[in-house]
């Protein structure tokens, strides 16, 4: 893995996140190498829609590389309520750090994509080749656009200045330091603070949508240890999409089913369909993860949820709700 003797100080931005908690966690565990130094920053350190705030967090850090996680980040339902938001806030971001990151010169830069910005009308599954290929789902135009803009991004200042920035595809990621709030979140928070909520008050648990859509989770501390890889391994300017396989896809019915195991809740369960589902599926191919890294093992999804699930009640107090 990498060579251990050079030195590397990377720069981590969402560092606070759920997936910026999750890759602090597996650096302290030991994936850590000697010779490198992890800086975590959160919008405290900096407001990165801000280019003066950007650029001095970049000139203070010196950074030789950058895992780029910071965006404004929802559910489904935040993103139908505020698309220009999405847009803006992400687009600022995105250059910002791009540009700065140039600026100091920076060896490498692992951004961040996601599954939902890929076209709505396509064929499964999806690959890296295809991100632009067609319009997003209309719940989530701004975020998608913006993020699309990460990827032109990263050819052009390859093109033009030969920098090595490139970008990872995740799909649905959850884990410890979730976003559980039920209004904002995603989907699998939002159903561990409501299964929660049923059981404290024995009440029923309401799922919004059918419950039949269908989506590939990942677990936060798997993506982890494949975003360290990524920025060591890693050579492509081209993204990779970092993902379980296409027979992991669960619908939501049997994630909400999974949580519901998890947590040892029995009441009444229903669907509330005036809700939108969204993107009925995304189902996304690893299959060039797997070409680099045929043996690397996902937690298994119950076991991830369990994990998240007794997280989530033990930190009930100061988790993101
Ligand atoms: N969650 C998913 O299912 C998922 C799936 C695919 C891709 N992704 C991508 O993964 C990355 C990390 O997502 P996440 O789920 O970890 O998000 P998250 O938990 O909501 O964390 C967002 C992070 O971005 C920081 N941030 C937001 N606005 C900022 C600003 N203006 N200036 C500086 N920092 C700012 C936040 O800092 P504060 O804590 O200070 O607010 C926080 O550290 C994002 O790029 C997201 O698009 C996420």
């Amino acid at each position: 893995m990498g060579d251990p003797q050079r030195s590397m100080r990377i720069l981590v931005t969402g560092g606070s996140g759920l997936v910026g908690r999750a890759i602090q966690k597996v650096v302290e565990d030991g994936a850590g190498l000697p010779g490198e130094e992890w800086v975590f920053v959160s919008s405290k350190d900096a407001d990165l829609t801000d280019t003066a705030q950007t650029q001095a967090l970049f000139q203070r850090v010196q950074p030789t590389h950058v895992i780029h996680l910071a965006a404004m980040v929802g559910g489904l339902f935040r993103n139908i309520k505020y698309n220009l938001d999405f847009w803006r806030r992400n687009v600022h971001i995105n250059d910002n750090v791009l540009h700065s990151a140039f600026e100091v010169g920076v060896c490498k830069v692992v951004s961040c994509l996601s599954t939902c910005i890929f076209p709505d009308k396509t064929t499964y599954p999806i690959d890296e080749t295809m991100i632009h290929n067609g319009p997003p789902h209309n719940s989530n135009f701004g975020y998608s656009y913006a993020k699309r803009m990460i990827d032109v991004q990263n050819r052009a200042y390859f093109q033009q200045h030969g920098c090595t920035f490139t970008a990872v595809i995740p799909t649905n990621v959850f884990g410890p330091h979730d976003n559980f709030n039920i209004e904002d979140g995603h989907v699998l928070p939002g159903l561990i603070h409501k299964v929660h909520l049923a059981k404290s008050s024995g009440s029923a648990l309401t799922v919004w949508g059918t419950g039949k859509p269908r989506r590939q989770f990942i677990y936060s501390l798997d993506l982890a240890r494949l975003f360290i890889w990524v920025l060591r391994e890693y050579s492509e300017v081209e993204p990779i999409i970092l993902s379980v396989g296409e027979e992991d896809e669960v619908s939501i019915k049997e994630a909400a089913e999974a949580v519901m195991e998890a947590m040892g809740f029995h009441g009444e369960v229903t669907y509330d369909t005036t809700k939108s589902d969204g993107q009925f599926k995304k189902t996304a191919s690893n299959t060039k993860l797997r070409g680099y890294l045929p043996d690397f093992r996902f937690t298994p999804f119950k076991q991830a949820v369990k994990e998240t699930c007794a997280w989530f009640t033990d930190n009930y107090e100061q988790a993101r709700k």
